[in-house]
Parts: C-alpha cells; structure tokens; sequence
C-alpha cells in the first residue's frame, strides 16, 4: 500500500556523519598539504576551457545570447564574487564530513536522500556535461597545434554542425543525404584518457605542480605579449550590451571557475582545514579572477571582441597581433592544460557513480572495481562514452550553458544545506566554519540565482528536462534499491 507519510521520511532520511566519518578515519589520509598547495591544487583544476574559449564567445556573444564586449572584464568580478561565497560554504561541509567525496556526499548528510540524489544526477552536469566541453575546446586548440606544424585536418572532421558551420556544410562528405560533421579530436584525447583511467593513471602531486606552472606561464605570457599590441580604440564601446551583456556574460564565464570546489574536498588532507582551507580557496579564485581580468582586457585590447566567437580566441588574438611563434606555443600549452582538466573530472563522475551505487541509488554494476586495476572500470567507460559522443556533435556553447545552470543549481543546494545543519546539527565539530551564517550562505544562493537567471530559456528547458529524467530514476529505481532504506547502510 501506498504511504505517503512513510514515503516522505524515505525521501528526507539521511546518512549519518558519524558514518561518513568513520570510512573517512579508516582511508587514513596524511595531514600533509599547507595553504600554498591548496591554492596550486585549485588552480590547476580551475584555468581550462573557461579562460581559452568561453572567454571569446561570452565577449563577442553568438546565436543564443548577447556578447559583454570587452565588459566582459566586469563579468568576471561578479561571477568570482558568487564563486567566493559558495566557496566558504562548500568548505564547512566539507570539512565537517570530510571523505573524499563531493556535494552528493554531503547532501546525503545533510540534506537527505532526494536531494542527495538532485544534487549527484545535476554533478552529472558539472562533470561529464562540463568535460563534453572542454574536450570541444581542447580540439579546437589542438587543431590549430597541428596546423602550426603543417597537418591540416579536413574541416569535416573537427568541427560540429552549428549556425556558423552550416554554410561550408555542402562541401563535407555526405552519407544517405546528410552531410557528416563531426569533431574526431574531442572524441579521441576522452577515447584515450579513457583507457589510462581505467588502467590505472594516478594524478600526482608533481605533475600538478608541472600543470599549474605551465597554465600561469602561459596566460601570464599571454597578458605580457600581448599588452604591446592593445589597440584602446577596441575597448570602445566598453559594455555594447549593457549590463544585460555584462550579465549574460558572467553566466558564461562561471564555467571558467568550475573545479574550486574540488579543492574542498582536500580538507581532509589539509594541515590546518580551518586556516588553510579558506586561504587556499580564495588565493586560488583571487589570483584566478586577477589573471582572467588581464586576458580578457588584453584580448579584447588586441582584436575587436566581434573576431573572438571562436572555440581559440587567444591563438586567433596573437595571430592578428602577428605573434605566430607564441600562437603556436599557447595552441600546444592550452592542449596540455586542458588535457589536465579532462583528467580530473573524467576521474571524478566516474567515482560519483560509485558513490551513488555504493548506496543504491545506482545498480551494482556501476560500484564494480576492477579487479586488477583497482579502478571504477564500468563507470569510467560509461563516463568515457557518455562524455565522448556527444563531444562529437555538440556545440560548445549550448554544453557550457547547461553544464553552467546544473553546477550553479547544485551550489545552491549546498549553501542551503549549510544553514540547514547548523540547526539539525549544532554541535557537530566544524573543523572549518562559514564565517557570517546565513548572510553568506544566503549571498551566495542570491549569487548562484543572478547567474542562473540570464542563461537561455532553452537552456532552463534542458534543465527541466534533465531534472525530470532524474526524478523518474529515483522514483523507479533509487528509490525502490536505497541501502538507507533497506535498512543495509549503517546509520
Ligand atoms: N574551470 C574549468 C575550465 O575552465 C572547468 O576548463
């Protein structure tokens, strides 16, 4: 017999943070990183696709939406504003229920299982949706690379089929009468990451450090470089589309700070999480907004922003600045760069997934290790595939916008879910504390809203859409398997 009563204390019941801190205690992870590594670990999980191509098209606009022009300089304050506030909340959850997990693990805890399950189907969107699109932007840099040394792939094969590309369309091959466009490179390096996560690659602290040298190196070099050839006749008109424009662009440009809140999860790791938690994410955001403030001004400085609707807009820069030789470096470094960023949320969906089945919420298949490799082999595919195809076809932009609302969504969440435990569990120790709770928390859904509110009205859709998909998973399968409602899990 249906019971509501007994369904709706099903859907709020939550995971225990005892529970969840025991199999933290047991991983036994050494207190070892300082505020110093905290910051290089966000940055090197920060600059990527965001600051190599969202910058271009958020500044030049394109089919969907209005561009900020060189505005756009203003777009990022607001959006690293936002990001900051998120952040110190992502900080005390984090370091209150500090297994290496993520927003689904904490919402399990704090907020019961429904959201939990919200939150764990819309990260789908942060990491996967948001890899499709850095895999896009990354063949574009990497496109470019090969043509800088004389390989010039054919435009058919690197390219998706969108309003700029349909005119040219005719010329591609065509099978039963429709033109084949697709974008070979991103499905390949995801193909390829695929199979090294499956076997085992491990991120170490070294070639992170390798990263984040090479990430400032560049786009420093590139505000350096290209400082002697702004032209200031580009930066007038300063906001072509006014504060709507300068809005819309921040909703853009929020995939760019994408990956700070993976530096929370390091609080159990963190020498001192109180002091050094806080300081190596603002750090992180702060050196992060400073630089991308200097590249869009130096950009839109060179080339009027109408030339920057591109997924390369720094190459496309210095080659209108005649600096090849650097266009050439920035197309090899960004490749790399990226490359990096792919690693580490190809490496995180596919243990989300784990998480999710480990509790029920996912069918056994998906919590199965490798018995060899020791690694989420299934999930890890199943990530690579879901991950790798639509980068075949799918247009930049759409996959930043709806990677963008689902990220945003899932801060909210988590910024209520701190002010709800600070009632349901006062006591609770909070090796890191949300200074100012609920005003921060409060300013930081405020925040993630004025984001949400410029993206397309198809982009809602799809949101709609995808929440919707969801919530009949749940109701069809998580719902009925739940280890918490079996009475299986411990409480
Ligand atoms: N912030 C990351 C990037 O821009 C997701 O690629």
């Amino acid at each position: 017999m249906f019971n509501a009563g007994e369904m709706i204390e099903q859907l709020l019941r939550r995971k225990s943070v005892a529970a969840t801190s025991e199999e933290a205690e047991r991983s036994g992870l050494a207190r070892s990183l300082t505020a110093v590594d905290i910051t290089a670990l966000g940055i090197g999980a920060i600059i990527g696709a965001g600051i190599f191509s969202a910058t271009g098209t958020a500044a030049a606009g394109s089919a969907g939406h209005t561009g900020a022009g060189p505005a756009l300089i203003l777009s990022y304050v607001i959006t690293a504003v936002a990001c900051a506030f998120a952040a110190l909340c992502y900080a005390e959850l984090a370091s209150m229920i500090p297994i290496s997990g993520s927003a689904y693990t904490y919402a399990y805890v704090t907020l019961g299982e429904l959201l939990a399950w919200i939150i764990g189907w819309d990260l789908i969107l942060e990491y996967a949706v948001g890899n499709i699109a850095v895999a896009v932007s990354w063949s574009g840099y990497f496109v470019d690379f090969l043509a800088g040394v004389g390989i010039h792939l054919p435009f058919w094969m690197v390219t998706n089929y969108n309003h700029a590309t349909a005119p040219v369309v005719a010329s591609a091959p065509h099978l039963f009468d429709h033109a084949i466009v697709c974008n070979l490179p991103a499905f390949a390096i995801v193909a390829v990451l695929t199979v090294l996560l499956v076997v085992g690659i491990k991120e170490s602290a070294r070639f992170n450090s390798f990263i984040v040298a090479l990430k400032l190196l560049l786009v420093i070099g590139f505000v350096a470089a290209g400082a002697f050839y702004v032209k200031p006749e580009n930066w007038h008109p300063f906001a072509p589309n006014g504060f709507r424009g300068i809005m819309t662009g921040a909703s853009l440009v929020f995939f760019a700070y994408i990956g700070f809140d993976a530096v929370s999860t390091t609080a159990e790791e963190a020498k001192n999480p109180q002091r050094d938690l806080p300081i190596g994410m603002i750090a992180s955001l702060t050196i992060c907004t400073v630089l991308y403030i200097a590249v869009t001004a130096v950009l839109t400085g060179i080339t009027s922003y109408k030339n920057l609707g591109v997924a390369d807009p720094l190459t496309v820069a210095l080659k209108q600045a005649h600096l090849e030789w650097f266009a050439g470096i920035m197309s090899f470094g960004a490749v790399i760069a990226m490359t990096a960023v792919l690693l580490v949320f190809q490496l995180g969906q596919p243990r989300i997934f784990l998480a999710m089945a480990r509790d029920g919420l996912l069918p056994p298949f998906a919590a199965k290790v490798h018995p060899r490799f020791h690694t989420p082999h299934v999930t890890t595919i199943i990530t690579g595939i879901a991950v790798g195809v639509p980068a075949l076809f799918f247009d930049l932009n759409d996959v930043i916008e709806f990677t963008n609302i689902g990220t945003l969504f899932a801060f909210v969440l988590v910024s209520a879910g701190v002010i709800v435990l600070r009632f349901t569990d006062p006591d609770r120790a909070r090796p890191f504390r949300c200074p100012g709770v609920p005003v921060v928390p409060i300013l930081s859904i405020v925040c993630c809203i004025a984001l949400m509110v410029p993206l397309p009205t198809i982009t809602w859709l799809r949101f709609v859409v995808w929440l919707a998909i969801g919530f009949v998973i749940y109701f069809f399968y998580g719902y009925q398997h739940s280890r918490l409602r079996r009475g299986e899990a411990r409480l």
